[in-house]
């Protein structure tokens, strides 16, 4: 059925996003505040995880639907025992074709720098790092934590030594908090081999108190790069893609922007989410997930059987055709986001 599986605004199956755990060691302001985020807040226990052996089973499901690309997210992944492990369980999934699979993982980067051997040697393709700023006092008073930008870029240098290319580095773009920081940014990564992509900051998960002014439009991100780097645009590689891609005219650095609020991609985004309790979410702010995980263990006490490869398969493909999930889209129409009112899934639970 792969070929033919489209929602019901005709979009294909195509990534799929996996979370693999709700903790993080960063506890940026956006993301996880501290003041929520505290000693007391409860973290899913490891009981309610989907264990290695489930997620790789629904990997393979979801790529004899039709999915080419796995990527591997948190909160902050390479927290996870053993994830190595995982990446070799993933890396080995082939297509009905027998070909691989894209397989690649978003991380803060703060222990890459020990991990990226490990997880080029168990077949991770490559990697996205998110850096919100490379003057060391703006970084850590974003991250909160104090960590310092040294220590992320020995994990960004350590992944390019691993051959895990082209690493990507995400920068989500507060005006205000960090927009200073987008020059100096693409002077340290010109050259390096690293591209560089500024995302708009989003009103996702329900507690970072998005505001509309804080938004620094992927428009004027451009104007204002072009005034100091002369750039030209790049074509598209792949439908669904988030970033448009433009180059800097003496050929030093790929930049990418995400405009996921400015310039809506929901036309074609065909990015499936899972959380790590195995809920399948069909957009970054979808108010409710599927329950996977009740299909794979079964649930007595609701009546739900223990599925095979096949039942999960018919489920997850019921569901997919049934979305009509366009958010980003909407809350354009909407202005300022009326719908900012419903719950929204955490970003650490989606992982972005
Ligand atoms: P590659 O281009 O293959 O590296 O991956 P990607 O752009 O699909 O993934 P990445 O994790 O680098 O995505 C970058 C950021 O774009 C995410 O952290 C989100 O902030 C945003 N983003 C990704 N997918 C979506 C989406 O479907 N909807 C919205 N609104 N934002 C998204
Ligand atoms: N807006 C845009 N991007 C965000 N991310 C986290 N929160 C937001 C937000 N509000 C990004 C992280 C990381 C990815 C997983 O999602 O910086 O790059
Ligand atoms: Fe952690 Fe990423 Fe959220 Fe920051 S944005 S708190 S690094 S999961
Ligand atoms: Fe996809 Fe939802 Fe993002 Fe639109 S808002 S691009 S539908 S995840």
């Amino acid at each position: 059925p792969g070929a033919l599986l489209a929602d019901k605004l005709g979009r294909p199956l195509h990534d799929l996003r996996i979370s693999i755990t709700d903790r993080c060691n960063f506890r940026c302001t956006y993301c996880m505040p501290k003041e929520v985020f505290d000693a007391h807040y409860e973290f899913l226990r490891h009981a309610d995880l989907l264990r290695f052996e489930e997620i790789e089973r629904l990997a393979r499901v979801f790529v004899s639907l039709g999915v080419r690309k796995l990527r591997i997210t948190g909160g902050e992944p390479l927290l996870r025992k053993g994830v190595e492990d995982l990446v070799a369980m993933l890396a080995a999934i082939r297509t009905p074709d027998g070909e691989p699979v894209e397989l690649t993982m978003t991380t803060n980067a703060s222990i890459l720098a020990r991990k990226a051997e490990a997880l080029a040697r168990a077949g991770l393709h490559r990697v996205t790092v998110s850096l919100d700023a490379i003057d060391d006092a703006v970084f850590r008073r974003m991250n909160d934590m104090d960590f310092p930008v040294q220590t992320v870029l020995e994990g960004i240098a350590a992944a390019q030594a691993a051959g895990l290319r082209p690493v990507k580095v995400n920068m989500v773009v507060q005006r205000g908090v960090n927009d200073d920081q987008i020059l100096p940014m693409i002077e340290h990564f010109r050259g390096s081999g690293v591209v560089l992509r500024f995302i708009e900051f989003m009103d996702v998960g329900n507690t970072n108190g998005w505001r509309m002014d804080q938004v620094l439009p992927s428009a004027e991100l451009l104007a204002r790069i072009a005034q100091r780097h002369p750039l030209h645009a790049l074509d598209p590689t792949v439908l669904g893609e988030t970033a448009e891609r433009w180059l800097l005219d003496d050929g030093s650095l790929e930049i990418g922007a995400i405009s996921s609020v400015t310039q809506a991609f929901c036309h074609d985004c065909n990015r499936a989410r899972l959380s790590m309790e195995g809920k399948l979410y069909l957009c970054l702010f979808a108010s409710h997930g599927h329950d996977l995980r009740a299909l794979l263990r079964g649930d007595a006490q609701q009546g739900i059987q223990q599925a095979s490869d096949a039942d999960l398969q018919a489920a997850i493909a019921q569901v997919w055709s049934r979305r009509d999930d366009r958010y980003s889209e909407l809350r354009g129409f909407d202005g300022a986001g009326l719908l900012q009112a419903v719950r929204k899934p955490e970003m650490f639970a989606i992982g972005g």
